[in-house]
């Protein structure tokens, strides 16, 4: 039985951020901290804060602008924190979570492209980095505001998260569990942010995402791509890392919610880059090689949407050093890092030229380390 992604959506958040904007509020709070505590710096008794720099960022990221659902208490310099976005009710315990918001526009749009509704769809996955919410799973409140039948659960890979959840839907699908998938990734990631944190306040934006799944002879979508093959791999690592979770509700102490380098996104950059990306080359030609495919017959990569070095590099190891840009789309530029939804953005963006019978590969890296590789055919 033939699997097909039948429909993607993308639903990209109100507030664009530019480099500028972000470094301008950090330097500001920066210059601020080093005046406070002049005394105590010239003692050599506390560090000063070092400023951040739109070069440094454009040059080592790639990244020029990001998107955020909630843009006032990030570019404050007294504050440097997502405020609570204008979507969520107030009370985000009981009120709709944003993420669920932002879940319903992205698979309005996957949903219309599949050439279906909310109750065609029996299964819904909401697979993410980031959780508003753990219980209930927010993948049932989505379940329930589309109209949609069957079970629905919440899962988290990390940058992963969109491809493990398409090949969850596919495995679902296939051995009769469901008829017709919904795989959303809704990273609304700001929150998880520090920043104070000049190594890492440029690395992010939110986005959502949402992929339809089912059967290749039920889909009535014209831009279906059959999931030809899969492969998945997860490496314990934390050198990508956030501590966000219930051990928090058993620490003591004052702070912990909001500023500990605990608590929020936290990498070594410069590891991550040298171990995952190898990784990364070895999997996905690891993977064509079992399924006889040679490099040429890949018109596209679709890949992570990480850094533009990472991204670079991965690209010409496995297409070869004189790749173009349309072989290996970039989107980071202007979304930034968005996790798991990263690769599903450049399919979106970057799929409707293919011709049948072309065939791309879609493949995630990231956090854990995890790496989701599937091979796609347009049909
Ligand atoms: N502005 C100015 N300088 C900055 C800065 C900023 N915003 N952020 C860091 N720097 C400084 C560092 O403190 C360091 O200073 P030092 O040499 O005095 O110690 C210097 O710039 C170089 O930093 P480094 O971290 O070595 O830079 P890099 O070239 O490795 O780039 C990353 C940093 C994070 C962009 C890069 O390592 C990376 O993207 N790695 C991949 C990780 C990734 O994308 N993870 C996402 C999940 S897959």
């Amino acid at each position: 039985m033939n699997i097909v992604i039948s429909g993607t959506g993308l639903y990209t958040p109100p507030f664009a951020i530019s480099n500028e904007e972000l470094v301008n509020a950090y330097n500001a709070w920066a210059e601020q901290y080093n005046t406070e505590n002049a005394e105590a710096i010239e003692a050599g008794e506390m560090e000063a804060i070092q400023h951040s720099d739109t070069g440094f960022i454009e040059k080592a990221s790639g990244i020029r602008n990001r998107y955020m659902m909630e843009k006032a208490g990030v570019v404050d310099p007294g504050r440097l924190r997502a405020r609570l976005s204008h979507l969520a009710e107030p009370d985000t315990f009981f009120g709709v979570p944003t993420q669920v918001v932002m879940a319903m526009s992205a698979a309005r749009d996957a949903l219309e492209q599949a050439g279906l509704e909310g109750p065609d769809i029996d299964l819904v996955i909401f697979s993410s980095s980031v959780f508003e919410r753990f219980v209930p799973s927010l993948a049932v409140e989505i379940q329930k505001t589309l109209g949609a039948s069957g079970h629905a659960y919440d899962m988290a890979v990390g940058c992963s998260s969109a491809t493990f959840g398409i090949s969850n839907a596919a495995d679902a699908i296939r051995s009769g569990l469901a008829n017709r998938a919904l795989v959303v990734t809704s990273e609304y990631i700001t929150p998880a942010i520090n920043y104070k944190d000049r190594d890492s306040h440029f690395i992010f934006g939110d986005a959502c995402v949402a992929c339809v799944v089912e059967r290749e002879q039920d889909t009535r979508s014209v831009s279906a791509f059959r999931i030809r093959s899969r492969k998945l791999q997860t490496m314990f690592s934390m050198n990508i890392r956030a501590g966000f979770g219930t051990r928090l509700l058993l620490e003591e102490g004052e702070g912990l919610l909001t500023d500990s380098k605990q608590v929020r996104f936290l990498q070594e950059g410069r590891r991550v880059f040298k171990e995952l990306v190898p990784a990364v080359v070895r999997l996905v030609k690891a993977h064509l090689a079992e399924q006889g495919i040679d490099i040429t017959q890949v018109r596209r990569t679709w890949l992570h949407q990480a850094n533009i070095h990472m991204n670079q590099t991965a690209a010409r190891k496995l297409l070869g050093k004189k790749y173009t840009p349309d072989q290996a789309p970039i989107i980071l530029d202007e979304f930034a890092n968005t996790a798991g939804a990263g690769c599903i953005i450049a399919f979106h963006r970057f799929k409707e030229d293919f011709k049948r019978g072309e065939i791309g590969v879609l493949c995630s890296f990231g956090a854990g380390y995890s790496i989701g590789c599937l091979v796609l055919e347009r049909v």
